[in-house]
């Protein structure tokens, strides 16, 4: 989006604002928007877009008020992206991030051992050993694309332990989550032809599949796979395809884009601030709190949706039954109430973890915990290593109001 048109959207009059329109994320353009909406209209009308009409909810306190509001504002009735499910699509999935109680409570019981404390404390050395080969292997005095050696190559290391999927096939995990963001829907014209989205979707359906009837024969383990084809509630997921695919494609993509982009957004942060790149140095036991500063600065979650199953009122606004509501995540995590000098990136900032990257209520992060033992493992093994990991060239960001994904981040690393 051109200059011209970014102060055009400073005058366009409020009822005619869109800031859902994808391009707006991948200019990174936004955020000015959001920020004119929380001083003038926090909850705010859309009447037409390319989603149809919808409220924007930008302040943080007001997120959290609907976010917890599981009954009032349903995630089952219209799905949790301002993109509604398209009913003609050859590929339909279901998942209990779109589910409300009890469906929700009794899916997500099932597969939350995987991500617990004691689960997590025996991936640690795992997370780091994988951190540390990455990290060697880099090319010192060359300019590479960050996301693709390190944010891609250790979430896939990841998330192809999590699901004990074969670990020489791990980048299809990758494809496949990256042809579910890259839906037309969230990505405009931008998006993946359907024909290539059915082909990957129906592999992806396929090989999990296969890696579910191996495990349900044998011995309950703790991967994702076995936890779900042993679980109470889903070991007959596999007769529901919609659910059985869409509860895969939840857990490839909850754990793979968002830590991806927090782990590129973080190296993006410290070279706009080069002050907090020099506290770190003098304090690396700022690291678990700059974690937490990194999501909130990221967001890697734009936005969630939810619909109204009551006419309400919210913000002295009237909601009607059936309303589309978007809880701005990224706006929240600017919120000048909450946070001081939102758009700055402070790595002692005291109250990082008021960040609503993860959202709020029944439906939060299920795998915050592993998110922040990768990024905080991964930083601690970079410390040891660089004096520096310098951004040389552009920021390639993706058109997509749903995912803040990071494309191209050139840098260079510079160790002691
Ligand atoms: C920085 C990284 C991450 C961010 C920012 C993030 C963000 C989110 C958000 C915003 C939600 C929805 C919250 C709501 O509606 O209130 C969510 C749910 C979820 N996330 Fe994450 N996530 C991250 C990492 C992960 C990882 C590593 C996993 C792997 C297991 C994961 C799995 C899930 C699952 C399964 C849900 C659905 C929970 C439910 O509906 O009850 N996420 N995440």
């Amino acid at each position: 989006m051109s200059e011209a048109q970014v102060m055009q959207d400073a005058d366009t009059p409020l009822e005619q604002l869109d800031v859902s329109r994808s391009e707006r994320f991948r200019d990174d353009t936004a955020r000015e928007l959001f920020a004119r909406l929380r001083r003038e209209d926090p909850v705010h009308y859309c009447p037409d877009s390319l989603n149809g009409p919808y409220w924007s909810i930008t302040k943080l306190e007001d997120i959290k008020y609907v976010d917890s509001n599981f009954k009032l504002f349903s995630s089952e009735a219209g799905g949790i992206t301002i993109a509604d499910q398209d009913e003609e699509a050859q590929i339909q999935i279901e998942n209990f991030i779109a589910m409300d109680p009890p469906r929700h409570g009794a899916q997500r019981k099932t597969v939350a051992p995987s991500v617990a404390p004691t689960n997590l404390a025996e991936l640690e050395p795992l997370i780091r050993e994988r951190a540390a080969d990455i990290l060697d292997k880099l090319p010192v005095g060359e300019t590479f694309n960050w996301v693709e050696r390190v944010s891609v190559e250790l979430t896939a290391r990841m998330l192809a332990t999590l699901f004990a999927f074969p670990y020489e096939d791990r980048h299809k995990l990758i494809y496949w989550s990256d042809v579910t963001t890259a839906s037309p829907l969230l990505m405009g014209d931008e998006g993946m032809p359907e024909e290539e989205r059915v082909a990957a979707l129906t592999d992806c359906a396929q090989t999990f599949m296969q890696l579910w009837h191996d495990r349900a024969g044998g011995e309950p383990g703790n991967d994702l796979i076995s936890m779900l084809a042993h679980g109470e509630t889903t070991h007959d997921m596999i007769e529901r395809p919609k659910e059985f695919l869409g509860n895969i494609l939840l857990l490839i993509v909850g754990g793979n884009d968002t830590t991806r982009n927090s782990i590129s957004g973080g190296v993006l942060a410290l070279n706009q601030y080069p002050e907090e790149y020099a506290k770190l140095h003098a304090n690396p036991d700022l690291i678990p709190n700059m974690v937490s500063e990194m999501i909130r600065w990221q967001t890697p979650v734009i936005h969630m949706r939810r619909t109204a199953q009551e006419d309400t009122e919210l913000g002295g606004k009237q909601i009607r039954k059936g309303d589309k509501l978007v809880m701005w995540y990224l706006s929240g995590n600017r919120d000048e109430e909450v946070f001081e000098d939102p758009e700055r990136f402070i790595i002692d900032r005291p109250n990082a973890r008021s960040h609503i990257s993860f959202g709020f209520g029944i439906h939060r992060c299920m795998g915050n915990r592993l998110a922040e033992l990768q990024l905080r493992t991964l930083w601690e093994e970079i410390q040891k290593r660089f004096r520096k990991v310098e951004v040389v060239g552009d920021v390639v960001r993706s058109p997509n109001n749903f995912i803040r994904g990071i494309v191209d981040l050139p840098v260079q690393v510079h160790p002691y």
